[in-house]
Protein backbone atom coordinates (compact mmCIF):
# COMPACT_ATOMS: atom_id res chain seq x y z
CA UNK A 1 0.00 0.00 0.00
CA UNK A 2 1.65 3.27 -0.86
CA UNK A 3 1.19 6.23 2.06
CA UNK A 4 1.94 9.69 1.59
CA UNK A 5 0.37 13.10 0.59
CA UNK A 6 -3.20 13.47 -1.15
CA UNK A 7 -3.02 16.93 -1.44
CA UNK A 8 -1.12 19.90 -0.43
CA UNK A 9 -1.97 23.54 0.13
CA UNK A 10 -0.02 26.73 1.80
CA UNK A 11 -1.07 30.02 3.13
CA UNK A 12 0.73 33.20 3.96
CA UNK A 13 -0.11 36.44 5.44
CA UNK A 14 -1.65 39.51 3.20
CA UNK A 15 1.04 42.03 4.13
CA UNK A 16 4.88 41.86 2.66
CA UNK A 17 7.82 43.59 3.42
CA UNK A 18 10.61 44.71 0.77
CA UNK A 19 13.96 43.68 1.18
CA UNK A 20 14.88 47.09 -0.37
CA UNK A 21 12.64 48.74 1.95
CA UNK A 22 14.46 46.78 4.53
CA UNK A 23 17.79 47.65 3.37
CA UNK A 24 16.76 51.53 3.09
CA UNK A 25 15.95 51.60 6.48
CA UNK A 26 18.66 49.74 7.48
CA UNK A 27 21.49 51.51 5.66
CA UNK A 28 22.13 48.73 4.00
CA UNK A 29 23.24 47.52 0.68
CA UNK A 30 20.03 45.45 -0.84
CA UNK A 31 22.21 42.98 -2.09
CA UNK A 32 23.25 41.63 1.26
CA UNK A 33 19.53 40.54 0.91
CA UNK A 34 19.18 39.65 -2.94
CA UNK A 35 22.26 38.14 -3.31
CA UNK A 36 23.70 37.20 0.09
CA UNK A 37 20.70 35.87 1.67
CA UNK A 38 18.96 35.35 -1.60
CA UNK A 39 15.82 36.97 -0.38
CA UNK A 40 13.20 39.38 -1.87
CA UNK A 41 10.37 39.83 0.28
CA UNK A 42 9.29 38.64 3.91
CA UNK A 43 4.89 37.68 4.53
CA UNK A 44 5.00 39.60 7.77
CA UNK A 45 1.91 39.03 9.68
CA UNK A 46 -0.27 41.56 11.38
CA UNK A 47 -2.22 41.61 14.70
CA UNK A 48 -4.83 40.02 13.84
CA UNK A 49 -3.33 37.15 11.93
CA UNK A 50 -1.57 33.85 13.96
CA UNK A 51 -0.23 30.63 13.01
CA UNK A 52 -4.58 29.17 13.88
CA UNK A 53 -5.82 31.63 11.30
CA UNK A 54 -3.08 30.85 8.82
CA UNK A 55 -3.41 27.27 9.11
CA UNK A 56 -7.34 27.49 8.48
CA UNK A 57 -6.89 29.25 5.42
CA UNK A 58 -4.06 26.69 4.44
CA UNK A 59 -6.18 23.67 5.22
CA UNK A 60 -10.02 25.04 4.04
CA UNK A 61 -9.25 24.39 0.38
CA UNK A 62 -7.97 21.08 1.21
CA UNK A 63 -11.45 20.32 2.79
CA UNK A 64 -13.30 21.54 0.12
CA UNK A 65 -12.33 18.27 -1.82
CA UNK A 66 -13.05 15.95 0.32
CA UNK A 67 -15.27 14.56 3.32
CA UNK A 68 -14.03 17.05 6.16
CA UNK A 69 -15.95 14.74 8.98
CA UNK A 70 -13.72 11.64 7.54
CA UNK A 71 -10.53 13.35 9.64
CA UNK A 72 -9.24 11.30 12.04
CA UNK A 73 -6.63 13.26 13.12
CA UNK A 74 -4.49 16.68 13.14
CA UNK A 75 -1.10 16.77 13.75
CA UNK A 76 -0.58 20.56 14.02
CA UNK A 77 3.71 21.04 13.87
CA UNK A 78 4.49 24.91 15.51
CA UNK A 79 7.26 26.23 17.22
CA UNK A 80 5.20 29.58 17.66
CA UNK A 81 2.52 28.19 19.44
CA UNK A 82 -0.49 30.27 21.43
CA UNK A 83 -1.31 28.63 24.36
CA UNK A 84 1.17 26.88 26.28
CA UNK A 85 -1.20 23.72 27.37
CA UNK A 86 -4.08 23.99 24.35
CA UNK A 87 -2.94 22.47 21.30
CA UNK A 88 -3.36 25.40 18.89
CA UNK A 89 -4.91 22.00 16.45
CA UNK A 90 -8.20 22.47 18.73
CA UNK A 91 -9.19 26.12 17.83
CA UNK A 92 -8.22 25.35 13.86
CA UNK A 93 -11.01 22.13 14.61
CA UNK A 94 -14.12 24.51 15.80
CA UNK A 95 -12.82 26.66 12.71
CA UNK A 96 -12.97 23.93 10.42
CA UNK A 97 -15.88 22.01 11.38
CA UNK A 98 -14.16 18.94 11.95
CA UNK A 99 -15.80 15.87 13.57
CA UNK A 100 -15.81 15.17 17.44
CA UNK A 101 -14.03 11.74 16.61
CA UNK A 102 -10.81 13.25 15.60
CA UNK A 103 -7.41 13.56 17.79
CA UNK A 104 -5.45 16.64 17.97
CA UNK A 105 -1.80 17.36 18.68
CA UNK A 106 0.54 19.89 18.71
CA UNK A 107 4.51 18.67 18.16
CA UNK A 108 7.29 21.01 18.31
CA UNK A 109 10.80 20.87 17.82
CA UNK A 110 11.97 24.11 16.09
CA UNK A 111 11.74 23.89 12.30
CA UNK A 112 11.91 20.14 12.36
CA UNK A 113 8.11 19.35 13.61
CA UNK A 114 6.31 19.31 10.28
CA UNK A 115 8.86 16.64 9.14
CA UNK A 116 8.06 14.58 12.43
CA UNK A 117 4.16 15.16 11.56
CA UNK A 118 4.20 13.88 8.21
CA UNK A 119 6.02 10.82 9.10
CA UNK A 120 4.01 10.65 12.34
CA UNK A 121 1.22 10.48 9.58
CA UNK A 122 2.31 8.03 7.57
CA UNK A 123 3.26 5.37 10.51
CA UNK A 124 -0.39 5.79 11.49
CA UNK A 125 -2.09 5.30 7.86
CA UNK A 126 0.17 2.25 7.45
CA UNK A 127 -1.15 1.18 10.60
CA UNK A 128 -4.76 1.59 9.74
CA UNK A 129 -5.07 2.53 6.21
CA UNK A 130 -8.54 4.21 7.22
CA UNK A 131 -7.04 6.82 8.38
CA UNK A 132 -6.95 10.38 7.05
CA UNK A 133 -4.41 12.79 8.56
CA UNK A 134 -4.44 16.37 8.51
CA UNK A 135 -0.46 17.50 9.13
CA UNK A 136 -0.02 21.31 9.77
CA UNK A 137 3.17 23.42 9.61
CA UNK A 138 3.14 26.40 10.36
CA UNK A 139 4.83 29.68 12.03
CA UNK A 140 5.36 33.74 12.04
CA UNK A 141 9.33 33.67 11.79
CA UNK A 142 10.12 36.79 14.49
CA UNK A 143 13.38 37.76 15.52
CA UNK A 144 14.58 41.17 17.20
CA UNK A 145 14.73 44.56 15.59
CA UNK A 146 18.37 45.22 14.46
CA UNK A 147 19.31 41.50 15.06
CA UNK A 148 20.83 39.27 12.36
CA UNK A 149 18.04 37.32 12.48
CA UNK A 150 15.65 40.43 11.29
CA UNK A 151 15.90 39.84 7.55
CA UNK A 152 15.01 36.14 7.87
CA UNK A 153 11.77 36.96 9.14
CA UNK A 154 8.50 35.31 7.06
CA UNK A 155 5.60 33.06 8.27
CA UNK A 156 3.28 30.84 6.30
CA UNK A 157 1.04 27.79 6.99
CA UNK A 158 0.94 24.26 4.77
CA UNK A 159 -1.84 21.58 4.94
CA UNK A 160 -0.57 18.45 3.94
CA UNK A 161 -3.67 15.53 3.63
CA UNK A 162 -1.85 12.50 4.37
CA UNK A 163 -3.56 8.68 3.79
CA UNK A 164 -3.43 5.51 1.36
CA UNK A 165 -2.93 5.29 -2.10
CA UNK A 166 -2.16 9.55 -2.25
CA UNK A 167 -2.75 11.62 -5.35
CA UNK A 168 0.61 13.36 -5.07
CA UNK A 169 3.15 11.96 -3.01
CA UNK A 170 4.49 8.40 -1.91
CA UNK A 171 6.38 9.01 1.32
CA UNK A 172 9.29 5.98 0.97
CA UNK A 173 10.38 4.02 4.18
CA UNK A 174 13.51 4.44 5.43
CA UNK A 175 15.30 7.90 6.88
CA UNK A 176 18.23 9.00 7.82
CA UNK A 177 17.95 11.04 11.56
CA UNK A 178 20.72 13.63 13.64
CA UNK A 179 20.38 15.08 16.79
CA UNK A 180 22.58 17.06 18.76
CA UNK A 181 22.38 19.22 21.84
CA UNK A 182 23.44 22.87 20.63
CA UNK A 183 22.18 26.07 21.10
CA UNK A 184 22.04 28.06 17.86
CA UNK A 185 18.79 29.15 17.84
CA UNK A 186 16.28 29.11 20.85
CA UNK A 187 13.19 30.48 22.08
CA UNK A 188 12.92 30.88 25.84
CA UNK A 189 9.13 30.78 27.30
CA UNK A 190 9.44 34.34 28.36
CA UNK A 191 10.26 35.58 24.66
CA UNK A 192 8.13 36.46 21.59
CA UNK A 193 11.45 36.75 19.68
CA UNK A 194 13.43 33.83 19.02
CA UNK A 195 17.29 34.10 19.81
CA UNK A 196 20.23 33.06 17.09
CA UNK A 197 23.61 32.77 16.94
CA UNK A 198 23.07 32.66 13.32
CA UNK A 199 26.28 32.35 11.35
CA UNK A 200 26.94 28.75 14.06
CA UNK A 201 23.64 27.88 13.25
CA UNK A 202 24.64 28.05 9.27
CA UNK A 203 27.78 25.37 10.18
CA UNK A 204 25.67 23.52 12.36
CA UNK A 205 23.25 23.12 10.05
CA UNK A 206 25.12 21.89 7.39
CA UNK A 207 27.09 19.39 9.40
CA UNK A 208 23.35 17.71 10.19
CA UNK A 209 22.91 17.52 6.89
CA UNK A 210 25.65 15.42 6.10
CA UNK A 211 25.33 13.46 9.26
CA UNK A 212 21.60 12.49 8.22
CA UNK A 213 22.22 12.09 4.38
CA UNK A 214 25.26 9.18 5.30
CA UNK A 215 22.41 7.67 7.76
CA UNK A 216 19.79 7.83 5.11
CA UNK A 217 22.02 6.17 2.48
CA UNK A 218 23.07 3.19 4.87
CA UNK A 219 19.75 2.45 5.65
CA UNK A 220 17.83 2.89 2.29
CA UNK A 221 20.94 2.32 0.27
CA UNK A 222 19.34 5.42 -2.18
CA UNK A 223 22.19 7.26 -3.80
CA UNK A 224 22.18 10.44 -5.06
CA UNK A 225 21.83 9.50 -8.43
CA UNK A 226 18.84 8.34 -8.15
CA UNK A 227 17.30 11.30 -6.44
CA UNK A 228 15.66 14.06 -9.30
CA UNK A 229 15.19 16.94 -7.34
CA UNK A 230 16.43 18.05 -3.61
CA UNK A 231 13.98 19.90 -1.35
CA UNK A 232 15.78 21.61 1.84
CA UNK A 233 14.33 23.13 4.87
CA UNK A 234 14.85 27.11 3.99
CA UNK A 235 15.37 30.09 6.42
CA UNK A 236 16.41 32.03 3.55
CA UNK A 237 17.28 30.65 -0.11
CA UNK A 238 21.03 30.91 0.14
CA UNK A 239 21.16 28.58 2.90
CA UNK A 240 19.31 25.90 0.94
CA UNK A 241 21.53 26.56 -1.95
CA UNK A 242 24.76 26.04 0.04
CA UNK A 243 22.64 22.82 1.44
CA UNK A 244 22.80 21.42 -2.48
CA UNK A 245 26.13 22.53 -3.17
CA UNK A 246 27.70 20.35 0.37
CA UNK A 247 25.64 17.79 -0.70
CA UNK A 248 26.90 17.52 -4.44
CA UNK A 249 30.27 17.94 -2.98
CA UNK A 250 30.08 14.84 -0.31
CA UNK A 251 29.13 12.53 -3.27
CA UNK A 252 32.38 13.89 -4.98
CA UNK A 253 30.14 15.88 -7.91
CA UNK A 254 31.37 19.17 -9.24
CA UNK A 255 28.28 21.84 -8.42
CA UNK A 256 27.00 22.70 -11.85
CA UNK A 257 23.88 24.15 -13.41
CA UNK A 258 22.54 21.10 -14.07
CA UNK A 259 23.05 20.28 -10.56
CA UNK A 260 21.53 23.97 -9.82
CA UNK A 261 18.72 23.21 -11.45
CA UNK A 262 17.56 20.39 -9.30
CA UNK A 263 16.93 22.50 -6.30
CA UNK A 264 16.08 25.98 -7.52
CA UNK A 265 12.37 25.51 -9.05
CA UNK A 266 12.13 24.64 -4.99
CA UNK A 267 12.89 28.55 -3.96
CA UNK A 268 11.06 30.33 -6.05
CA UNK A 269 8.19 30.49 -3.24
CA UNK A 270 10.28 31.42 0.12
CA UNK A 271 12.33 33.73 -2.24
CA UNK A 272 9.26 35.84 -1.72
CA UNK A 273 7.81 34.36 1.60
CA UNK A 274 10.60 34.30 3.61
CA UNK A 275 11.28 31.40 6.99
CA UNK A 276 8.09 30.37 8.24
CA UNK A 277 9.74 27.53 10.15
CA UNK A 278 8.00 24.24 10.07
CA UNK A 279 6.17 24.81 6.85
CA UNK A 280 9.49 26.70 5.33
CA UNK A 281 10.32 22.83 3.91
CA UNK A 282 6.89 22.19 2.19
CA UNK A 283 6.61 25.66 0.80
CA UNK A 284 9.54 24.28 -0.92
CA UNK A 285 7.84 21.26 -2.36
CA UNK A 286 5.27 23.18 -3.21
CA UNK A 287 6.95 25.85 -5.02
CA UNK A 288 8.77 22.62 -7.01
CA UNK A 289 5.50 21.14 -7.93
CA UNK A 290 4.14 24.39 -9.08
CA UNK A 291 7.11 26.04 -10.76
CA UNK A 292 9.02 22.69 -12.55
CA UNK A 293 7.94 22.83 -16.36
CA UNK A 294 8.32 19.25 -17.12
CA UNK A 295 6.28 16.19 -15.74
CA UNK A 296 7.23 15.14 -12.41
CA UNK A 297 5.35 12.11 -12.08
CA UNK A 298 7.25 9.46 -11.16
CA UNK A 299 10.69 11.06 -9.96
CA UNK A 300 11.98 10.98 -6.43
CA UNK A 301 12.27 14.09 -4.34
CA UNK A 302 14.43 14.55 -1.64
CA UNK A 303 13.35 16.11 2.05
CA UNK A 304 15.92 17.74 4.31
CA UNK A 305 14.48 18.82 7.42
CA UNK A 306 16.37 20.92 9.59
CA UNK A 307 15.08 22.19 12.83
CA UNK A 308 17.43 24.51 15.05
CA UNK A 309 18.73 23.02 18.83
CA UNK A 310 19.02 20.24 16.85
CA UNK A 311 17.10 17.55 15.06
CA UNK A 312 17.16 17.10 11.07
CA UNK A 313 15.99 14.57 9.07
CA UNK A 314 16.24 13.38 4.99
CA UNK A 315 13.88 11.22 3.18
CA UNK A 316 12.16 11.05 0.11
CA UNK A 317 9.04 10.70 -1.95
CA UNK A 318 8.27 9.62 -5.47
CA UNK A 319 5.56 11.80 -7.17
CA UNK A 320 3.04 10.21 -8.69
CA UNK A 321 1.07 10.18 -11.73
CA UNK A 322 -1.09 12.93 -12.91
CA UNK A 323 -0.65 14.65 -9.82
CA UNK A 324 -0.58 17.92 -11.91
CA UNK A 325 -4.67 17.96 -11.38
CA UNK A 326 -4.49 18.04 -7.83
CA UNK A 327 -2.12 21.21 -7.38
CA UNK A 328 -3.76 24.61 -6.02
CA UNK A 329 -0.66 26.65 -8.07
CA UNK A 330 -3.37 29.57 -8.63
CA UNK A 331 -4.34 29.92 -4.73
CA UNK A 332 -0.22 29.88 -4.12
CA UNK A 333 0.04 32.75 -6.75
CA UNK A 334 -2.48 34.57 -6.00
CA UNK A 335 -1.64 34.78 -2.48
CA UNK A 336 1.61 35.99 -3.20
CA UNK A 337 0.90 38.43 -5.91
CA UNK A 338 -2.06 40.23 -3.77
CA UNK A 339 -0.13 40.86 -0.96
CA UNK A 340 -0.19 44.52 0.21
CA UNK A 341 3.28 46.32 0.97
CA UNK A 342 4.70 47.08 4.12
CA UNK A 343 6.07 50.92 4.60
CA UNK A 344 8.64 50.82 7.11
CA UNK A 345 6.88 52.18 9.93
CA UNK A 346 3.06 50.27 9.37
CA UNK A 347 5.70 47.20 9.76
CA UNK A 348 6.97 48.48 12.81
CA UNK A 349 3.22 48.71 13.90
CA UNK A 350 2.42 45.51 13.41
CA UNK A 351 5.76 44.38 15.06
CA UNK A 352 4.58 46.17 18.40
CA UNK A 353 1.19 45.85 18.07
CA UNK A 354 -0.29 42.80 20.29
CA UNK A 355 0.53 43.38 23.93
CA UNK A 356 -0.50 39.93 25.62
CA UNK A 357 -0.26 41.77 28.64
CA UNK A 358 -3.37 42.35 28.61
CA UNK A 359 -6.62 40.02 29.33
CA UNK A 360 -8.95 41.85 27.34
CA UNK A 361 -7.70 42.96 23.64
CA UNK A 362 -9.89 44.13 20.33
CA UNK A 363 -7.39 43.93 17.59
CA UNK A 364 -7.85 46.38 14.45
CA UNK A 365 -8.75 44.47 11.41
CA UNK A 366 -5.90 44.04 8.90
CA UNK A 367 -6.45 40.49 8.01
CA UNK A 368 -8.32 40.06 4.66
CA UNK A 369 -8.20 36.22 4.64
CA UNK A 370 -11.03 33.80 5.91
CA UNK A 371 -10.31 33.24 9.76
CA UNK A 372 -9.13 35.82 11.42
CA UNK A 373 -7.65 36.32 15.57
CA UNK A 374 -9.61 38.74 16.74
CA UNK A 375 -8.12 39.47 20.10
CA UNK A 376 -8.48 38.08 24.09
CA UNK A 377 -11.54 38.18 26.36
CA UNK A 378 -10.61 37.32 29.71
CA UNK A 379 -7.34 36.07 28.49
CA UNK A 380 -9.10 33.54 26.18
CA UNK A 381 -8.48 33.65 22.47
CA UNK A 382 -11.10 34.82 19.91
CA UNK A 383 -11.32 33.56 16.45
CA UNK A 384 -13.82 34.86 13.63
CA UNK A 385 -14.66 32.82 10.24
CA UNK A 386 -15.68 35.52 7.30
CA UNK A 387 -17.60 34.03 4.88
CA UNK A 388 -19.33 36.35 1.67
CA UNK A 389 -22.43 36.74 3.87
CA UNK A 390 -21.72 35.67 7.91
CA UNK A 391 -19.67 36.25 10.30
CA UNK A 392 -18.72 33.80 13.27
CA UNK A 393 -16.73 33.90 16.38
CA UNK A 394 -16.07 32.32 19.23
P1 LIG B 1 24.59 38.65 8.66
O1 LIG B 1 25.66 39.00 9.61
O2 LIG B 1 23.42 39.54 8.62
O3 LIG B 1 25.09 38.59 7.18
O4 LIG B 1 24.14 37.18 9.01
P2 LIG B 1 26.56 38.39 6.57
O5 LIG B 1 27.36 39.58 6.79
O6 LIG B 1 27.13 37.06 7.01
O7 LIG B 1 26.15 38.32 5.04
C1 LIG B 1 25.36 37.29 4.58
C2 LIG B 1 25.86 36.91 3.20
O8 LIG B 1 25.65 38.02 2.34
C3 LIG B 1 27.35 36.61 3.14
O9 LIG B 1 27.56 35.60 2.21
C4 LIG B 1 27.95 37.91 2.61
O10 LIG B 1 29.18 37.73 1.93
C5 LIG B 1 26.85 38.34 1.65
P3 LIG B 1 28.22 34.21 2.66
O11 LIG B 1 29.54 34.52 3.20
O12 LIG B 1 27.30 33.63 3.72
O13 LIG B 1 28.22 33.41 1.38
N1 LIG B 1 26.85 39.79 1.39
C6 LIG B 1 26.65 40.31 0.18
N2 LIG B 1 26.44 39.75 -1.03
C7 LIG B 1 26.26 40.57 -2.12
N3 LIG B 1 26.30 41.93 -2.01
C8 LIG B 1 26.50 42.54 -0.83
C9 LIG B 1 26.69 41.73 0.31
N4 LIG B 1 26.92 41.98 1.64
C10 LIG B 1 27.00 40.79 2.26
N5 LIG B 1 26.53 43.86 -0.75
C11 LIG B 1 22.84 35.23 9.09
C12 LIG B 1 23.59 36.19 8.19
C13 LIG B 1 22.38 34.03 8.31
C14 LIG B 1 23.76 34.77 10.22
C15 LIG B 1 21.62 35.98 9.70
O14 LIG B 1 20.70 36.29 8.67
C16 LIG B 1 20.86 35.21 10.77
O15 LIG B 1 21.23 35.25 11.95
N6 LIG B 1 19.75 34.54 10.39
C17 LIG B 1 18.91 33.76 11.33
C18 LIG B 1 19.49 32.38 11.57
C19 LIG B 1 19.36 31.48 10.37
O16 LIG B 1 18.51 31.67 9.51
N7 LIG B 1 20.17 30.40 10.34
C20 LIG B 1 20.09 29.42 9.27
C21 LIG B 1 20.45 28.01 9.72
S1 LIG B 1 19.53 27.55 11.19
C22 LIG B 1 17.93 27.18 10.57
O17 LIG B 1 17.73 27.11 9.40
C23 LIG B 1 16.83 26.99 11.58
C24 LIG B 1 15.87 28.15 11.69
O18 LIG B 1 14.99 28.16 10.59
C25 LIG B 1 15.08 28.06 13.01
C26 LIG B 1 14.41 26.76 13.39
O19 LIG B 1 14.90 25.67 13.19
O20 LIG B 1 13.37 26.89 14.04
C27 LIG B 1 16.57 29.49 11.73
Amino acid sequence: MKVGIDLIHFATSDYFLGMDTFAQEKGQDVNKFYVGLGQEKMSIAPPDEDIVSLAAKAAEPILQQIERQAISAVLFATETGVDQSKSAGVFLHRLLGLSSRCRMVELKHACYAGAAGLQMATAMVKANPQERVLVIAADIAKYDLNSSGEATQGCGAVAMLVCAEPRILEIEPGSGYFTDDVMDFWRPNHRSTALVDGKYSTKVYLNSLKQAWEHFHEQTERGFEQIDYFCYHIPFTKMAEKAHQTLVRKVGLEYDAAQEAKTLPGQIYNRVIGNSYSASLFIGFISLLDNVKESLAQKRVSFFSYGSGCVAEFFTGVVQDGYQQWLMTQSHQQQIHSRIELNYQTYLQFYYQVDFAQSNLTLPHFNRGPYRFCGLEGDKRIYAEYSENSTTSG
